[in-house]
């Protein structure tokens, strides 16, 4: 075990690998080479402990039209088809009126949990009393949020019963305007504890209050988008492969229907459509781990989880949708310091958080309609092994015209890494 590992410089730290992990000298070379050369301590400040960087693509998915208005997504991802899969819907839809999109709510909630010897009822009647001591108590954090059109909406009490007890939550429902606003509302409810457990002892001295924790809630039921598009059955028929176009709908919407009623089918059919997510809310400084949270949670506000989009098809017309909650913001935090995600942002024409909510859904829903596309016509290997074949082949360090000869080879055949391999080296020979 060793002690004080953080206070260790950047090499001290490599050192420490070499000596207790056998980094061999091949892996230290690359940790060094993955240095950014003017901007490591930006880069270092992200994090702890850093050592070095790791790298993610940043991709562009180009021709989103959203709301009659065209971008090009920028997103980061590890996995292969999800860009291509992105640009390819994307084009597609732009061409039958592009995405509808349209935010709900924008709402996001912090928790102020305690203890106290007082009864629910006692406390509701208390609240409407206090409340605007409690508001006040957080004055010089909500000013200046009021003055970008934020600050505290509304305050409400909730009580959970535990073997040890009643426990009671302080709801707070906080707009933040464009930042995603978590050290804002960690910094309210924090401080508002101090005050709630003064204005509880004012109010009787003889009853005791513990303050348990104050945190902001990933579950953001009230920060919802929705995402549409829409087009005549006809027009689906570039993404119908051998079906006809009703066919292809049909089968499409059976496959949403599934994930509407089977969970382990829906959390892959929402994974399909956190692979368009993630990747634009990587690309642009957000916490991806708070909106995985988030919507799977919303996934399964009724009980049982399920599909986050739906497909309709009426009087010929097919339609597919998603709601989701996507709490994000376009100032402060990663957003302004990470150096991709402000280009990022730019790309994007620095939008407002309420346009980047409808941008991510669009990315979700395009994503999902390719993934769903292709289960229900060819199946999803066979993008993904065009992929799969082009990273062999980039390992085996193919030329252009191998990796041609290549591609037209296995076009109908098994792609496997050894298989590859001996091809490249009949053709080598
Ligand atoms: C793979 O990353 C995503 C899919 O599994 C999504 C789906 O099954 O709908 C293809």
């Amino acid at each position: 075990m060793i002690a004080g590992f953080s206070k260790l410089s950047q090499q001290e730290k490599i050192d420490y690998l070499i000596k207790e992990r056998g980094l061999s000298h091949h892996a230290t070379e690359l940790l060094i080479n993955h240095h950014h050369p003017e901007l490591q301590e930006t880069y270092n400040q992200f994090s702890e402990n850093t050592i070095s960087n790791f790298y993610l693509p940043l991709g562009i998915a180009p021709n989103f039209v959203i709301n009659s208005k065209w971008y090009d997504l920028p997103m980061v991802t590890e996995e292969s088809s999800v860009v291509a899969a992105a640009a390819k819907a994307a084009k597609f839809w732009s061409e039958r009126g592009g995405f509808k999109t349209k935010v709900i709510s924008t709402l996001k909630k912090g928790q102020l949990f305690f203890k106290a010897d007082w009864s629910f009822y006692e406390l509701s009647t208390l609240l409407p009393q206090i409340e605007d001591k409690l508001k006040q108590s957080v004055a010089e954090l909500t000013t200046s949020m009021e003055k970008r059109g934020g600050g505290i909406r509304d305050i409400d009490l909730d009580q959970i019963e535990l073997k040890t007890g009643t426990t009671y939550a302080l709801d707070v429902y906080f707009e933040t305007a464009d930042a995603m606003g978590a050290n804002f509302i960690n910094s309210c409810l924090e401080k508002m504890g101090d005050s709630l457990h003064h204005l509880l002892q004012i109010h009787n001295p003889n009853k005791s209050v513990e303050i348990i924790m104050a945190i902001l809630s990933n579950y953001t039921p009230d920060c919802l988008v929705e995402c549409t598009v829409t087009c005549s059955l006809d027009e689906l028929k570039p993404y119908a492969a051998d079906f006809s176009a009703r066919e292809f709908a049909n089968r499409f919407k059976h496959a949403v229907d599934i994930a509407t009623r089977n969970t382990s089918r829906a959390v892959t059919h929402n994974k399909g459509i956190m692979n368009g997510i993630d990747a634009v809310i990587i690309a642009t400084g957000n916490d991806f781990r708070a909106i995985e949270a988030g919507a799977h949670a919303y996934a399964s506000r009724n009980g049982k989880y399920a599909s986050l989009s739906q497909a309709e098809i009426k009087d010929d017309i097919f339609s597919f949708s998603l709601c989701l909650p996507l709490a994000v913001g376009t100032i402060g935090g990663l957003t302004s310091i990470h150096p991709m995600a402000k280009i990022a942002l730019e790309i994007l024409g620095n939008p407002s958080a309420k346009d980047l909510m409808q941008i991510a859904a669009a990315s979700g829903l395009a994503n999902n309609f390719s993934a769903v596309a292709a289960l229900v016509t060819s199946g999803i290997q066979k993008g993904h092994m065009k992929m799969h074949l082009s990273n062999i082949l980039q390992t085996l360090g193919a030329e252009q015209d191998e990796i041609e000869q290549a591609e037209n080879y296995f076009k109908d055949k098994q792609v496997s890494h050894s298989l590859v391999k001996a091809f490249i080296k009949s053709l080598r020979n």
